[in-house]
């Protein structure tokens, strides 16, 4: 058989030099605002900055902080801050009458000869003006040190903005593979500079417990921790017995106090998730009695819990459910619960409540009883049961429940917000029974999923390319948009190890799903955030995050024409890209 090797190079439109804002260049703001119009002329920042506001709330005044630390550090100027006066180069101001034109997180900006002016009625959208200040200033002002530059320059420029949705959040397992508090911090400054304002946390799943819980030391003692190994994740042999189980972490009390305040300064909610009742198996590990099988159990570590076999369809090989007929499964989660919302003051807890075996449950006494003491028909009957337990706990505690849409079947109250996964229509129906929606859809807004060609990315079951994540409207048709509170790009980590591949995994994906979330719909436009994208790569350089350039790279389409010849297709999510390619394995130029 004759093998073709095919070689192939892209000449990218990436520019190598740092770009810097000129006059007659387009702005690269993302997500891109309500509306945004440059005048003629350009600010330059003084080398004495003075940074005025007209409040003395905390959370304006950490604001103030932050520009004026990032400020002096990158442009080596002088920064003072105090009371908004006309000595002031930039000025935030609080004003709370903006309300019903900008909504809780809308500002005006705009830059003129007098200076860079900032208004909201709240703090948050005095932040997010700030966010796009940032943006309008060249690359070099996303550094993390000094930068020696002759001037920084910023468009004369006049914004008004505010989001689309409510909900804008990104999703991060720290299960699968662990992120210390300082990853995570790190990972909120990244989002907020593209106006996400929800970090969910995926705190618990067969693969770790990642909270600590007064009363169940176990969950961290034990479900924390698993075998130290690499691999494709959810396809490993079982571990060797004996290995050692280094592998994980958790977060105290203590580390939740921070991030939960580093979080509220930066505007940013985070919702706590505690994945049940499948998923489980770390917990299981811990305190097997709360299972349906007898046990013992073992943290996974790479092997597969699920056998999965077509259609969606799945059973357990292990049990990682807790049994919905013990009564000690709901004082077990009473505990939780009561813990989670001590420690995370956001309205709602993800219960999760996806991908749930029915295996162990079919042979167990405790569900057979409460079957026939509930009336339970079927076993999807006893998950709405469960579901209906777990939302009660959790209202006691005050709060409301999110799930995953599974849980939409179980006659949830009112108050109940269902997250779709598994694809839009489920969010359309959960809207159309009157459900309000959080939409983060399996095929679109997975950010696990490759990029792009698999001879090129690190291999996952399943890809998503850029474009159609970014062409991807989160009202699903037949949905009342009301209905619609938003949306969230989920990150999960069985193959994401470390800090540089999650940031390659998020980034430029979550330009879109910002842009999607935040702006418009009628302000997007493919073409426009291609070119912006570059800029952004080019700030990403220079701030040290890595991003992926999938998007300039060929996907193959191998097809046989009717006369049985190979075709290969090569096309980019990149338009106006020249591909250059060659047959005799020398590189193509
Ligand atoms: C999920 O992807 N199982 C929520």
């Amino acid at each position: 058989m004759k093998k073709i090797f095919l070689i192939c190079f892209i000449f990218s439109v990436l520019s190598t030099t740092y770009s810097q804002q000129t006059e007659d260049e387009p702005l690269s703001v993302i997500p891109q605002p309500v509306s945004i119009k440059k005048e003629n002329g350009i600010f330059i920042l003084p080398k004495e900055i003075q940074l005025g506001t007209n409040t003395n709330q905390t959370e304006v005044l950490d604001i103030v902080s932050a520009l004026s630390r990032k400020f002096s550090l990158v442009t080596g100027y002088s920064v003072k801050t105090g009371r908004n006066d006309n000595r002031s180069t930039i000025r935030l101001l609080l004003t709370p009458g903006l309300k019903s034109e900008l909504g809780e997180e809308g500002y005006h900006l705009n830059v003129s000869s007098a200076g860079i002016k900032i208004e909201a009625a709240t703090a948050a959208g005095l932040f997010y003006g700030t966010q796009t200040l940032i943006q309008l200033f060249p690359a070099g002002i996303e550094s993390n040190q000094y930068v020696k530059k002759a001037s920084w320059p910023v468009p004369f420029v006049k914004i008004t903005d505010y989001p689309r949705f409510k909900w804008r959040g990104l999703m991060l397992d720290v299960v699968r593979h662990f992120y210390t508090v300082s990853q995570v911090k790190q990972f909120i400054d990244e989002m907020v500079k593209y106006k996400f304002n929800l970090l969910h946390l995926h705190l618990s799943d067969d693969q770790g417990w990642r909270l600590q819980i007064n009363g169940y030391p176990l969950l961290t003692k034990i479900g924390a921790w698993r075998e130290d190994r690499i691999g494709y994740f959810g396809s490993l042999a079982p571990p060797d017995p004996g290995l050692p189980k280094t592998y994980g972490g958790y977060y105290t009390p203590e580390d939740i106090h921070e991030l939960v305040q580093y979080a509220r300064q930066r505007f940013v909610n985070i919702l706590p998730e505690i994945d049940v009742p499948g998923h489980s198996l770390a917990a299981l590990a811990a305190y097997p009695n709360l299972a349906s099988a007898p046990g013992p159990f073992s943290v996974a570590s790479g092997e597969p819990v699920l056998k999965w076999t077509g259609g969606g369809n799945f059973y357990g090989l292990v049990d990682n459910s807790l049994c919905p007929g013990k009564e000690d499964v709901y004082a077990f989660l009473d505990t939780v619960f009561t813990e989670v919302s001590r420690l995370f003051p956001f309205q709602y807890i993800h219960i999760g409540g996806d991908e749930t075996a029915k295996n162990f449950w079919e042979k167990s006494d405790d569900v057979k009883n409460l079957m026939a003491k509930e009336n339970l028909k079927s076993l999807h009957e006893v998950q709405h049961y469960f579901v209906q337990r777990v939302e009660k706990i959790v209202k006691a505690k005050g709060k409301n429940i999110i799930g995953w849409d599974e849980i939409q079947d179980a006659n949830l109250s009112p108050d109940a917000l269902v997250m779709a996964y598994r694809n839009t229509r489920e969010g359309a129906r959960a809207a159309q029974k009157g459900q309000n929606v959080v939409m983060s859809p399996e095929p679109y807004y997975y950010l696990d999923y490759m990029q792009g060609d698999e001879a090129i990315e690190t291999y996952v079951y399943d890809r998503q390319y850029l474009k159609s994540c970014y062409e991807y409207d989160p009202v699903p048709e037949g949905a009342d948009p009301d209905r619609i509170k938003g949306g969230q790009g989920n990150l999960w980590t069985e193959l994401v190890y470390n800090m540089r591949h999650l940031q390659y995994m998020v980034w430029p994906r979550s330009f879109a799903i910002a842009e999607s979330l935040w702006s418009p719909k009628s302000q997007k436009n493919w073409n426009n955030f291609q070119q912006k994208i570059e800029k952004h790569f080019i700030r990403y350089d220079v701030a040290g995050i890595k991003y992926a350039p999938s998007m300039y790279d060929p996907v193959f389409k191998p097809s046989l024409d009717p006369n049985g010849q190979l075709l290969v297709e090569m096309i980019t999510d990149a338009d106006n890209l020249q591909i250059h390619y060659s047959f005799d394995n020398s590189f193509p130029d």
